[in-house]
């Protein structure tokens, strides 16, 4: 296995908090903790296994008024970054029940443009168990990475994350 960087934003909030679980509890994998705020192409190229973390904020793009501000700096990066070689994980915060029609779009988004750019997206994850209208996350059945909503069910996080590593290590 490669060495492996959690890249996530925005700081401060549950993204933040839920890579750094995420990071203790791989922590045999001597994970990178990374904010996209900090991170350019070369600390992408860096790594061989990256987990990206991402909040959907804003109707359905970061770029809008109360848009990701982290993300609409990083994502120009992300979208001209060639991920050949790479395997790629996305976990992304959202709310089912306010935003139930878009539910993590933004890590929908973020791991089209992976693929689009040669990445091996790893980590889809079955829609069975949330509960939500429709998705930009959702293809051909599965979610492209791992829904987290640490606003309607905190609950759930630490036994998604969980049940994700052990796929993850099945599929890094
Ligand atoms: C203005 C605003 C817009 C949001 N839009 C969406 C959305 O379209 N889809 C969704 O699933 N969650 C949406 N959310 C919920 C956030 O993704 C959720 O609260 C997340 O945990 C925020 O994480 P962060 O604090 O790390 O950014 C929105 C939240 C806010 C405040």
């Amino acid at each position: 296995m490669g060495n492996l960087a959690i890249f996530f934003g925005p700081e401060g909030g549950s993204v933040n908090r839920v890579a750094k679980a995420l990071a203790l509890k791989i922590e045999n994998l001597k994970p990178a903790l990374i904010p996209i705020n900090e991170a350019s192409a070369d600390d992408l190229a860096r790594y061989d296994i990256i987990i990206f973390g991402i909040s959907t904020i804003g109707r359905d793009t970061w770029d809008q008024k109360f848009g990701n501000i982290d993300w609409a700096r990083f994502m120009p990066i992300v979208s001209a970054f060639d991920f050949s070689g790479k395997k790629v994980a996305v976990f992304g915060l959202g709310d089912h029940i306010t935003y139930a029609y878009h539910f993590v779009n933004s890590m929908g988004i973020l791991a089209k443009s992976v693929v689009k750019n040669g990445g091996q997206l790893v980590g889809k994850v079955s829609p069975e168990g949330y509960d939500f209208q429709d998705s930009e996350a959702l293809e051909g059945g599965l979610f492209l990475g791992l829904p987290i909503d640490e606003d309607f069910e905190p609950e759930l996080t630490d036994g998604r994350l969980n049940v994700w590593i052990n796929q993850l290590n099945q599929e890094f």
